[in-house]
C-alpha cells in the first residue's frame, strides 16, 4: 500500500498503463525484480509526458540507479537531451553505464560519480529540465542549487515528496525516517512559499511536486 491514494485507484491507473516492450522493458523488468527502485509505472509516464511537452535540451537528474529513468526521458523528449546524471553507489554506476551502452547513449548521457550536493556545487551550466529522484532527505538543501541551476522556463520534477503518506500525516511517520520527513516537509514549504515559484504537489506514486518560476 503506497498510503498516496487508494489501492484500486492505484491498481486502476497502472493497468490502463501499456507494458514496456524491448530493451527498455528488459531493464525495467529486471530492476523491479532485483528490487532496484526505480521510477514507479505511473510515475515513469508521467516523466515522459512531461518531457515530450518540455522538450528539454539539457536534463540534470539525481539519482541514476541503472540508468532507466534517463533513457526513458532522452527517449521522450524527442530533442536528443544532454543528459547529466548524478549517482554515488558503484554498482549502481557499473549497471548504468552497461545499460546506456546497449543504448548507445553513452555520448549523450553522462553519469557523475558522487554525491549529489557535491556535484551539484560543481555545476554552472543551466538545464530546463530537472529531475529530483536521490537523497529523500536532502532535497532542501538539493533546491538552491536546482535553482541556481534551473534555466528561466526550466521545470523541476521532485519525486517522493509525500514519502509513503508521512509527509502528510504525523500518525504515518516511523521514528527512524522524523528526520527525511522533517526535511521532506520543508522542501514542500520551500517550493509552495516561495512567492517566485509556483508548485503543483500531486498525490501519484510516492507523491511528486513540479516547480517552475512565475
Ligand atoms: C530512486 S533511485 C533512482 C532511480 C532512477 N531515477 C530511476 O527511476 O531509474 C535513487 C538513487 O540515488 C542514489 N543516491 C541516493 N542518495 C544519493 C546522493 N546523496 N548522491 C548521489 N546518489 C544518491 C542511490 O544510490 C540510488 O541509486
Amino acid at each position: 500500500m503506497s498510503k498516496i491514494t487508494y489501492d484500486y485507484m492505484e491498481d486502476y491507473i497502472r493497468g490502463l498503463i501499456p507494458n514496456r516492450e524491448g530493451r527498455l522493458k528488459e531493464i525495467e523488468d529486471l530492476a523491479r525484480e532485483n528490487g532496484v527502485p526505480i521510477v514507479q509505472k505511473e510515475t515513469g509516464v508521467f516523466l515522459e509526458f512531461m518531457t515530450s511537452m518540455k522538450k528539454p535540451k539539457r536534463i540534470l537528474e539525481l539519482g541514476t540507479a541503472v540508468g532507466f529513468s534517463s533513457i526513458l526521458m532522452y527517449e521522450a523528449a524527442g530533442t536528443e537531451p544532454e543528459i547529466i546524471t548524478i549517482e554515488r553507489d558503484e554498482k549502481m554506476i557499473e549497471l548504468a553505464t552497461s545499460n546506456l551502452e546497449k543504448f548507445n547513449l553513452g555520448h549523450k548521457i553522462k553519469i557523475e560519480k558522487g554525491d549529489c550536493l557535491e556535484i551539484l556545487e560543481k555545476l554552472n551550466e543551466p538545464f530546463d529540465f530537472i529531475f529530483m529522484d536521490a537523497g529523500k532527505g536532502h532535497y532542501n538543501h538539493f533546491l538552491p542549487h536546482c535553482l541556481r541551476l534551473l534555466s528561466q522556463e526550466g521545470i523541476i520534477v521532485a519525486d517522493n515528496v509525500l514519502f509513503r503518506g508521512m509527509v502528510a500525516s504525523q500518525e504515518l511517520v516511523k521514528r527512524r525516517k522524523i528526520t527525511i520527513v522533517k526535511r521532506m516537509r520543508t522542501y514542500l514549504d520551500m517550493v509552495t512559499q516561495d512567492e517566485k515559484l509556483i508548485t503543483s504537489v500531486i498525490p501519484m506514486g510516492d507523491g511528486i511536486a513540479v516547480t517552475k518560476r512565475r
